[in-house]
């Protein structure tokens, strides 16, 4: 406005151009740092990243809802592109990540995904509750009667591992080997390596590549094996136009960070949140039954994809902005979900809300996330199981970590601490 002038911290078109997605506001929380853009500049050119960046809840949503006009294929693509050493590195391995089903436009996508929807489909979904009770227990188990833990590695990052190795129905014997490629699948898709990170990044992708190609030949070998990723091998027998060869390798690949590292940071995003609101958190512990709508309100406030992408196919407009064919979108859902245009209060964690349904963490209309109905299973089993057992719980001092990157978000630990002597299973045993 001309009361304000040229002033740098009020002047939209500066914000846009100072924008950067790796580091200070952005990285320390995405919905604040862009409600300058929410309120005053929607849709914004960010010059550092080469992105558009969408940012009011209804545009994000109607950018989801065509995915025609506005294409995934560039969702898995390395958001800061390789040097030609990394590139080098890549090609010795024989690397040849290409679509998966997240980045494949239609009509190939509806039909891969129909084909290959029956494991998701809830009722298909029941038997896996048990293990995931079976194994927060035995994890609690361990850590109960200490009066600290980091509840990352003593709870939320092995337990959504297993049970998505369960579902895939890939050996569990590699762990982790697959923790260190998980992060360098991460960093290298949508994080910012120095040039010599990313040699060491390509290394473990290529290496990454190849395990995933050995553990398809392995399932192979299995024709009678169960879990979604035989059931995606079996189709690729019956209709490899539809389930292709490329496909199942770069699925085997992608599919592993895709159903756990959303749901291992979503899980931490929601311990975090919760206990540092205690009031919800006390709420839940005197009554279980609000837990699937603090799951989703966790979901919208803080989760743990918080930007995806999009790929202009023609020229159009959104909100009033001219963007051209191939223009690329950084879609921040993060940034929707605290939208109070649709969110009364948006910026507030209120697990009594009646519409955080709505959030966009897991994507919107034909592409939307296939495994939702397994990542709020998991959250709300860790959330029943830790408010029974340890309703004392409290977050300890800490300084929180992230690793820097668009998409992904969650600390890398979260350090949380009780009185053992107060446990209620201590107390009526
Ligand atoms: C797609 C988020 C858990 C499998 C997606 C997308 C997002 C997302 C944002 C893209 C949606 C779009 O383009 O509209 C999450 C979050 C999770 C989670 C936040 C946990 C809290 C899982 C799990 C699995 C899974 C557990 C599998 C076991 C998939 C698949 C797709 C997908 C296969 C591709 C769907 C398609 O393109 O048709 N997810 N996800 N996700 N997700 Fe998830």
């Amino acid at each position: 406005s001309a009361e304000h002038g040229s002033c740098p911290v009020s002047d939209p078109f500066a914000l846009a151009r100072a924008f950067d997605a790796f580091d200070g506001p952005y990285q320390l929380d995405p919905a604040e740092a862009l409600r300058w853009s929410r309120d005053q500049l929607p849709v914004f050119y960010a010059e550092t990243l080469g992105y558009w960046v969408v940012t009011r809840y209804d545009d994000i949503k109607a950018v989801f809802r065509d995915g025609i006009l506005f294409s995934p294929r560039n969702v898995l693509e390395k958001i800061t592109p390789a040097t030609p050493e990394a590139m080098e590195v890549l090609k010795s391995y024989g690397y040849a990540m290409n679509r998966t089903m997240v980045n494949e436009d239609e009509p190939a996508h509806m039909e891969r995904r129909r084909a290959l929807m029956d494991h998701f489909i809830p009722a298909n979904l029941e038997h896996h509750q048990e293990m995931v009770r079976r194994l927060t227990r035995e994890k609690m188990d361990a850590f109960i009667d200490e009066d600290r833990v980091d509840l990352v590695e003593s709870l939320l990052y092995e337990v959504p591992l297993n049970v998505a190795l369960h579902f895939l129905g890939v050996p569990e014997d590699e762990i982790a080997v697959l923790r260190n490629f998980s992060v360098a699948h991460s960093v290298n898709t949508w994080g910012k390596p120095t040039d010599e990170q990313q040699i060491a990044i390509a290394h473990d992708v290529g290496q990454f590549w190849q395990y995933a190609g050995t553990v398809i030949e392995k399932m192979k070998a299995e024709p009678e094996g169960t879990g979604w990723m035989h059931e995606t091998i079996r189709k690729n027998v019956e209709m490899p136009d539809v389930v292709t060869d490329s496909y199942v390798h770069s699925m085997m690949m992608a599919i592993i960070v895709a159903a756990h590292e959303t749901t291992s940071l979503a899980s931490t995003n929601m311990f975090k949140t919760l206990l540092s609101n205690r009031e919800a958190w006390d709420d839940i512990c005197a009554d279980p039954s609000l837990i699937p709508n603090a799951v989703e309100e966790c979901l919208r406030f803080a989760g743990s994809i918080v930007a995806w992408r999009r790929q202009v196919t023609a020229p159009t407009t959104l909100n009033g902005v001219d963007l051209p064919e191939g223009a690329k979108l950084l879609i921040v859902q993060a940034s929707g979900n605290q939208d109070e245009r649709h969110f009364e209060g948006g910026d507030s964690f209120d697990i009594y809300r009646d519409n955080a349904v709505d959030h966009l963490t897991f994507g919107y209309g034909s592409h939307q996330c296939m495994g939702k109905n397994i990542g709020r299973m998991e959250m709300r089993i860790f959330l029943e199981e830790m408010s029974r057992r340890l309703p004392h719980l409290r977050l300890a001092e800490q300084d929180f970590t992230y690793l820097p990157n668009t998409s992904f978000r969650g600390p890398d630990h979260l350090w949380v601490e009780w009185d053992p002597e107060l446990n209620p299973e201590r107390a009526q045993p």
